[in-house]
């Protein structure tokens, strides 16, 4: 059974039997991200060959929309970023191939950027509702402005949610990443508003002996690791 086929019957299996309404997808924070194949802007893909780096997916709701422009402006233009924490990036609409190349190519002439990551067609949503990337009570076939963060290991770590009408925050993006990575590479834990370079926390004791030898009453569960570095 090719990927394609299996994200179809994962559709299948998440269709409401009584309405025939497509359910909301169950993806949660620790899941594989399903698999699948597609064409895209740079050629055939498949979201496993992805493994062994860190994947961010995301959607957008459609081609040729303003705020969409300036995501895959912005994006485009950081893209050394996420090369340089060995992120690929991949995007996906509900538009045609030939839309993205349109809107790739008035891009480039307009705004001399060149988007280079794929960008997925999914003109059939099965994609897109495989990830919950459409509000399965949904009339329209966009897609909402969903990204997943997908570790080497093809486990999603984190996802965000922007409305259609808000653009996302390329540095809050790579500071999710930085985070993550960081996170995994030290077993620690990353605080509010933390940034690269900071100290992460270490988790709680779980040792009541260390619990009373603690310096003070929030030593055994609030501790800083040594500083933070980036992975
Ligand atoms: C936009 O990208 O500008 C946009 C897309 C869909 C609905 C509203 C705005």
């Amino acid at each position: 059974m090719s990927c394609y086929s299996r994200v179809k019957r994962y559709n299948e299996a998440m269709t409401d039997q009584n309405t025939q309404q497509p359910m909301s997808s169950a993806l949660r924070i620790g899941d594989m991200a399903p698999d699948f194949e597609a064409r895209s802007t740079a050629g055939p893909v498949r979201l496993s060959a992805y493994r062994e780096r860190w994947l961010i997916l995301f959607s957008h709701p459609a081609d040729f929309t303003p705020v969409c422009t300036t995501e895959f402006i912005e994006l485009a233009r950081q893209a050394d970023e996420f090369e340089a924490r060995e992120c690929a990036l991949m995007a996906l609409s509900v538009d045609s191939l030939f839309s993205h190349f349109a809107w790739l190519r008035l891009i480039r002439d307009r705004f001399d950027v060149e988007v280079r990551f794929p960008i997925v067609e999914d003109p059939t949503l099965v994609i897109g509702r495989a990830f919950g990337m459409v509000a399965p009570k949904d009339n329209d076939s966009a897609t909402v402005r969903t990204t997943f963060f997908i570790d080497p290991a093809g486990v999603i770590r984190a996802m965000t949610c922007y409305p259609a009408n808000m653009g996302r925050s390329i540095p809050e993006m790579l500071r999710m990443l930085d985070a993550l990575q960081a996170i995994d590479a030290q077993d620690a834990l990353a605080p509010a508003n933390w940034q690269p370079g900071e100290p992460l926390l270490k988790s709680p004791s779980q040792d009541l002996d260390e619990v009373f030898a603690a310096k003070d009453g929030t030593d055994w569960f609030l501790r800083e690791t040594k500083k933070g570095k980036r992975t």
